[in-house]
């Protein structure tokens, strides 16, 4: 098949200015992924000169989808306790949308309860924030839990390999116990509280919650209540954890 060349007419943006605004590095570094043949349009191989419409053209990088709209913003918030995850609460309660600009935009990917601490990405990308929250091929996240009491080897094996709850048993996890009374907890779904009601049913309420990674996504750095925009490279890395695995392509858990 032969290079995809100039888009259908003159409408739409050159390629290499395209990426470049979206983080791939100068038009110059951009006209070289093209020339170096790294970048495809719609499947097909593109060559310097292609222009793109961004609403509807795909583009790729090295296989990886790029998102090119224009306008699309993501945050990685550290959510503080107290702070609720909705755009609005009517009970007055500040919420995390409250924390970052308010233009463009954003929405809570998932939702962490109020008094959850860590990490929450916010977005305007409705395709990757339904891609990253799909109980099915979405993300897993990471959270630090502090627990009553000191669980027992029995009590960690129950949780990894899934414990009853009222809407039923929770897939195999993650789990470890990296100092007294604190479990390090890596979850696949995102039912309601889910990891409070894990912890809970083998007789270790939680005291306190803290999210520290979703899916490639971590920083030690980020202060309680404040927020950052991801890098290309983070948005880059997301999109290809949240998508779908083909059957034969799945990583073992
Ligand atoms: N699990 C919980 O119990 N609460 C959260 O906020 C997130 C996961």
């Amino acid at each position: 098949m032969s290079p995809a060349r100039g888009g259908e007419g003159e409408g739409g943006e050159r390629l290499q200015k395209v990426l470049a605004r979206v983080g791939f590095g100068s038009r110059r570094t951009c006209e070289e992924l093209i020339a170096a043949g790294r970048v495809r349009v719609n499947g097909e191989l593109a060559e310097l000169g292609r222009r793109v419409e961004v609403e509807r053209d795909l583009v790729e990088v090295d296989g990886v989808p790029v998102g090119v709209l224009p306008g699309l913003v993501y945050y990685l918030l550290n959510k503080p306790a107290g702070v609720v995850t909705t755009a609005s609460d009517p009970g007055g309660r500040p919420t995390v949308v409250d924390l970052v600009p308010a233009e463009p935009r954003v929405f809570p990917v998932g939702r962490l309860d109020a008094a959850t601490e860590g990490l929450l990405l916010l977005t305007n990308d409705g395709e990757l924030a339904q891609a990253v929250a799909h109980p099915s091929h979405g993300v897993d996240k990471e959270y630090l839990a502090e627990v009553e009491g000191e669980p027992a080897p029995g009590a960690l094996r129950r949780l990894r390999e899934g414990v009853a709850l009222d809407d039923g048993r929770t897939a195999p996890a993650r789990v470890s116990a990296p100092s007294p009374g604190v479990l390090r907890i890596t979850i696949h779904e995102g039912r309601n509280r889910q990891v409070r009601r894990m912890c809970e049913a083998v007789g270790h309420p939680v005291r306190r919650l803290v999210r520290t990674r979703i899916g490639p996504i971590s920083d030690r750095s980020l202060p309680p209540g404040a927020w950052r925009p991801l890098t290309i490279s983070e948005v880059r890395e997301l999109s290809r954890a949240a998508r779908p695995a083909s059957p034969a392509g799945r990583r073992p858990r």
